[in-house]
Order: C-alpha cells, then sequence, then structure tokens
C-alpha cells in the first residue's frame, strides 16, 4: 500500500471515529511530521555519504614515486676542488680560471720555455688543429693562467686557479690524458722564496691538518728561478710529493707586463686527482671517470 493511500485510509478511519477525534488526528498529525522530519535527516546524510563515495571514486593518484627520489651530489674532484679553494681562499687568495685550449704562447713560450726547449718534452702535448700548426693546444698545465692573469690584472696579486689539463697519456690507474691541477701565483712587494716556504706550510697545515708539515727540494721549472718540489709530511714521518714551485723568473714576469724591477713573485702547481686518491682512500684513477653511482656515493 501507497504512503499517501495508507494515510488516507488512516483519515477516512479516524472521520468514522465516535470519541477522541481530534486528539487521534493531531497525533497523527504529529507522527507524520516526526517521520519526516526524521526521514530529511537522514536524507542529508545519505547525500553526504554518496558524496564521500564519489570523490573517493573519482580520486587520482598523483604521487607516482613512493620514495623520495635520492639525492645527487658533486663529484668528489669537485668537493676536493672546492675545498682547495676555500682554503686558499681563506688565505686571502682569490680564484681565477683560464681556457683549456690554450695558444702555445701562453701554455709554452710566455713561460720561459722556447720552441724545442727540452723541458717541453716533459708534456705529452696534445695540439689542436686550429690555427697556424702547433700554435694551438690543450693546456698541459694550469701555469698558462698565471700569464694570463699577470697580463690582465696588475699586482698585488693573490691567485689560485684550479682546471682541466690534458697530457698524451694512456689511462691507468695513476695516470689519465685528463686530469685536475690547482695553480698558485703571488706578485708583491719584495716577494722571496721565504715567502713561498711560507705560504706552502700555511697551506699544508689548514688542508691537511695540525700533524702535517712540508719541505722544499731543489728542481728545475723554467719559469721559476729558483726551483723547487715541495713534499708534504704526514704524522706517521712518511713524505708526500705533491708539486712544484719557485721563485717567478723575471723573463716571465717582463714578458707579462710586470716590472721585474718593482715586483717579485711565487708561484706553486700541484695535482689535485692524487689529493683525492689519498684523501679518499681511491685506489685506481679511472673510477673517477667511469661515473658508477656506487662508487661516486661513497664520497
Ligand atoms: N706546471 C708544472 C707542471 O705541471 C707545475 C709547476 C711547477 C707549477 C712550478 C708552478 C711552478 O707554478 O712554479 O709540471
Amino acid at each position: 500500500m501507497a504512503g499517501g493511500n495508507a494515510l488516507g485510509v488512516i483519515r477516512s478511519l479516524i472521520g468514522k471515529l465516535e470519541r477522541d477525534k481530534p486528539l487521534v488526528g493531531r497525533a497523527l498529525s504529529e507522527a507524520v511530521a516526526q517521520i519526516k522530519a526524521a526521514a530529511d535527516a537522514r536524507s542529508v546524510e545519505l547525500a553526504e555519504i554518496m558524496r564521500r563515495d564519489l570523490l573517493e571514486a573519482e580520486r587520482l593518484d598523483l604521487t607516482e614515486l613512493h620514495e623520495a627520489p635520492p639525492l645527487g651530489r658533486l663529484h668528489v674532484i669537485t668537493q676536493t676542488q672546492q675545498r682547495l679553494e676555500d682554503v686558499f681562499c681563506a688565505m686571502g687568495y682569490t680564484v681565477a680560471e683560464g681556457p683549456e685550449i690554450e695558444t702555445e704562447w701562453h701554455n709554452f713560450g710566455a713561460l720561459n720555455f722556447p720552441p724545442g726547449h727540452p723541458a717541453r718534452d716533459m708534456y705529452d702535448t696534445l695540439y689542436v688543429d686550429h690555427g697556424p700548426p702547433g700554435s694551438t693546444l690543450l693546456r698541459t698545465h694550469t701555469s698558462p693562467v698565471q700569464v694570463r692573469v699577470m697580463e690582465n690584472q696588475s699586482p698585488p696579486l693573490y691567485v689560485v686557479a684550479p682546471g682541466r689539463c690534458y697530457r698524451q697519456d694512456t689511462a691507468d690507474a695513476t695516470h689519465m690524458p685528463v686530469f685536475h691541477q690547482i695553480e698558485g701565483l703571488v706578485v708583491d712587494d719584495g716577494i722571496t722564496l721565504g715567502d713561498l716556504a711560507g705560504a706552502i706550510e700555511t697551506f699544508t697545515t689548514a688542508y691537511f691538518g695540525p700533524g702535517f708539515t712540508s719541505r722544499l727540494r731543489p728542481s728545475y721549472f723554467p719559469f721559476t728561478e729558483p726551483s723547487a718540489e715541495f713534499d708534504v709530511q704526514r704524522p706517521d714521518g712518511t713524505w708526500l710529493e705533491l708539486g712544484g714551485c719557485g721563485v717567478v723568473h723575471p723573463s716571465v714576469l717582463e714578458v707579462c707586463g710586470v716590472d721585474p724591477e718593482r715586483w717579485s713573485g711565487f708561484a706553486f702547481g700541484f695535482g689535485i686527482d692524487r689529493l683525492a686518491m689519498l684523501r679518499y682512500g681511491i685506489g685506481d684513477l679511472r673510477d673517477l671517470w667511469t661515473n658508477d653511482v656506487r662508487f661516486l656515493e661513497q664520497f
């Protein structure tokens, strides 16, 4: 029996009552009102439930990755280079850069290596097919940045220049045809070999730690006079050969536009890759280039 119809039947039955007709009529009206209110409240609830179910069913999962993506990091050579820059900046040096493709003049000529000079044989130079044959090359060391700094700035100069260098070399555990050096150049009033030794010693303790010390050994480079190799002594007493250095040759100052009667300077240069190998206990230089994440993520 339909609701509307049932109500009609009850109402006509009430009409036939002999007594309490108004009372029963009112009670019926109240019951109807209560049922209606309950039904209204429930339909509000149901509408809300339906809305929630619909939203849940239509939800889009935009989180494709459920784990945070792995974080990258700087290459161990970059980290080493930045640390060296930090140490030298703290000592008052600024950082300079030069091109990796160099002129023969900047890499050799201005540094007092005349054409055919035997010291050129130390460098297995890679020449670039550009300009007259032999005029352009991949820099074999960072020393040409010394020349560029002196050509473009006036003393006093306190500069380091880190960067890539190239030599014709077969890759093995300790050699790579591409490697990194950092060069230092100081030009100021009355600079002597003593200032060089002091700077190397300050760097040694700042970079390696208080238990380390340094020494200079006589050597030869065409662009410094006197020239030296510098070594670092570890706390266990063993020595580590680090690089070359010396008092800048007056002819080098002169060709770079610095008056050797007025100014003097010192320079040094050493390999960054070997430093990183020692610091992190890396056994094979080639691992620095294969870009195997399992190797690189250790540093
Ligand atoms: N350029 C030299 C090399 O690669 C290293 C060097 C020696 C740099 C003496 C210097 C220096 O600045 O004074 O073998």
